[in-house]
């Protein structure tokens, strides 16, 4: 974001949500505990509840999703909003309207809130400059830069399953470089003051020394994932990267795939992460994908609540009576 731009209202609520970064902790942590309590038990789907009656939610996603948009969609839904689903590639955005004139269509119909996904950066500040001062713009990922709601139910998931962040060392392994999901982990895990963070990642996949600061760096996954509690992994983004269709895939795996043999040199309590979509036999082999370790369908489960949380904030800012 720019600096003269805040996501935040006059009393320090979300009016938007486009990253995480100089997100105050205290708000995560509550985002977090709302979320949590939408969810009867963990791993649980959450129950229909709230009052979003009369508000339209609607999903403007410019690249693919199946967890993120279908996720926001049940959130909408289960606080009472009617959902919008509006698939970019099939709108009027082809025949050349641009995306403010697709938003003021939109707000004509009563759009409150818009959840856009999209590939280029600054789209999301953009929007948001120029809505309604009644509507809001939440993220659904912004390029390789951000993916708010995915870090929140990263840290959700963690806190689940280990119980807070003081003491743990957590590992983030593979296309560090082109990952929103990464960044967006980094700036949840840092602001709830995670002990240890190390990434690791081939050269081309490791981010410049600007970025992930205070993070370990490692380029051997044996090495970085020795006694972690938190083992995340990432597909390769290839649609970020020139000439990836020439990766050797079979040769990643054997570098940096995850399989139960290395897993074993993590702590033995140690769960493990991905943010989907996987590529099994890639970054993570089905044993583990499957394994007993692994809260990844967790983790999406935790995407319903946590959205289901942002919508409720944003909401209650305002003016709405949220449970
Ligand atoms: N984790 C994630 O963003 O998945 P989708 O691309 O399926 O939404």
């Amino acid at each position: 974001m720019t600096q003269d731009f805040s996501q935040l209202d006059r009393n320090g609520r979300l009016r938007h949500l486009i990253t995480l970064d100089g997100l105050d902790p205290g708000l995560i942590r509550e985002l977090l505990d709302r979320a949590q309590g939408y969810l009867c038990l963990p791993g649980q789907l959450p129950p229909r509840g709230g009052d979003l009656r009369g508000w339209t939610i609607a999903n403007l996603f410019a690249e693919p999703s199946t967890r993120t948009r279908a996720s926001f969609e049940l959130a909408a839904l289960r606080l009472g909003a009617d959902s919008l689903n509006l698939d970019v590639m099939l709108s009027s955005r082809v025949k050349g309207e641009s995306i403010l004139d697709t938003i003021y269509t939109l707000q004509a119909m009563q759009v409150d809130v818009f959840v856009i996904r999209d590939a280029e950066p600054g789209i999301l500040e953009l929007v948001a400059r120029h809505v309604d001062d009644h509507v809001c713009v939440i993220s659904g990922g912004e390029a390789h830069i951000s993916h708010p709601t995915q870090g929140l139910l990263d840290a959700l998931t963690i806190q689940q399953s280990k119980g807070g962040f003081r003491d743990l060392v957590v590992a983030i392994v593979g296309d560090i470089r082109h990952s929103r999901v990464a960044r967006s982990a980094y700036r949840a895990l840092t602001a709830l003051g995670v002990a240890e963070l190390r990434i690791i990642a081939p050269e081309e996949m490791m981010p410049d020394t600007g970025e992930f600061t205070g993070a370990i760096r490692c380029r051997s996954i044996d090495a970085g994932i020795e006694g972690a509690d938190v083992v995340m992994m990432l597909r390769i983004q290839r649609e970020r990267i020139a000439g990836s269709a020439t990766t050797d895939l079979r040769h990643y795996h054997e570098q940096y795939g995850l399989t139960a043999a290395r897993l074993a040199r993590a702590d033995a309590s140690a769960v493990v992460m991905h943010p989907g979509p996987m590529n099994r036999g890639v970054e993570i082999s089905s044993e583990v994908a499957d394994g007993p370790q692994s809260v990844i369908r967790r983790q999406v489960s935790n995407g319903v609540a946590i959205r289901m949380a942002v919508l409720a904030h944003v909401a209650e800012a305002r003016g709405r009576r949220m449970p």
